[in-house]
């Protein structure tokens, strides 16, 4: 589950994990870390983020505060960070209608959260990423993107991901800045609480027989983030333990 780490693939990167503060993003800040890289562990819950600082193997690591939905806050949590890699990790389903259920206003604020927070976050990284001959970005969706699972102003806003990725790759490939997207299928962290028997109780639903760890999702965001990946841009990774292909 928990697949082997490379030790010193990161070594004298700097990546910036937004959302890092819990769940997946923890989980590829830990990795991260334990690969060499110095991380900055960008999160809205600031208690949370530096935290976790200690935690993090090696040194260098910093928490800083951020509110994705405000551009300056994101300008300000990026200022003066070096920046090798971008691992962007925030977001939520915020409503769980669709078309007709969801008003203009729910829909908004899905997509501000879940897309927006993505091209702000982008936005700020992008100059630092330039500065690097190799560098990367990695976004993080859902499987909702990729099939009708409902969730629709979410999937919405994690679909318009994987767009991203193939402009940022149009624009940005020549300067050496890879972008990919992880899609995870259903993962356990905090956001299933209060949900009895979830996450587990959809394990059934993956060929592979159970749920997606924070774990899974860390080590395929570390592929696509590092030089294993070099070759690599503009894609959508589902990290889903086979659950497209048992829907589709
Ligand atoms: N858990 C799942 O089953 C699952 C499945 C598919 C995709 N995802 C995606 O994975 C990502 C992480 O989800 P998770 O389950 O780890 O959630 P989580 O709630 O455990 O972690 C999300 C993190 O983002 C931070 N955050 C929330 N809003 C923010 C904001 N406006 N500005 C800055 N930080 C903010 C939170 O404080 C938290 O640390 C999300 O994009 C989610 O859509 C999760």
């Amino acid at each position: 589950m928990n697949a082997s780490r490379v030790p010193g693939r990161f070594a004298g990167r700097d990546v910036v994990v937004t959302g890092a503060a819990h769940g997946i993003g923890r989980a590829c800040a830990l990795r991260l870390a334990a690969e060499g890289a110095r991380v900055a562990v960008l999160d809205r819950d600031l208690a949370a983020a530096q935290a976790l600082v200690p935690e993090l193997a090696g040194t260098g690591h910093r928490a800083r505060a951020v509110d994705v939905l405000d551009d300056t806050s994101v300008r300000a949590a990026f200022d003066g960070l070096t920046v090798h890699a971008l691992v962007h990790v925030v977001g939520l389903a915020l409503t769980r209608g669709g078309v007709e259920e969801a008003g203009d206003e729910e829909w908004l604020a899905d997509l501000d959260l879940n897309l927006l927070g993505a091209v702000r976050c982008a936005r700020a990284a992008l100059p630092r990423l330039r500065e690097h001959a190799s560098s990367a970005v990695v976004l993080v969706s859902s499987i909702n993107a990729l099939a009708g699972l409902g969730c629709e102003p979410y999937a919405a806003g994690k679909a318009g991901l994987g767009t991203l990725a193939l402009n940022l790759t149009r624009t940005h490939a020549r300067y050496g800045v890879r972008t990919n997207v992880v899609a995870p299928g259903t993962v356990r962290t905090r956001v299933w609480d209060g949900q009895p028997g979830m996450p587990d109780a959809w394990a059934d639903w993956y060929p592979l027989g159970r749920v997606g760890e924070p774990e899974d999702v860390a080590a395929a965001a570390a592929f696509l983030a590092s030089d294993d990946a070099a070759w690599i841009t503009g894609h959508v990774l589902p990290v889903d333990g086979g659950f497209l292909a048992n829907v589709r």
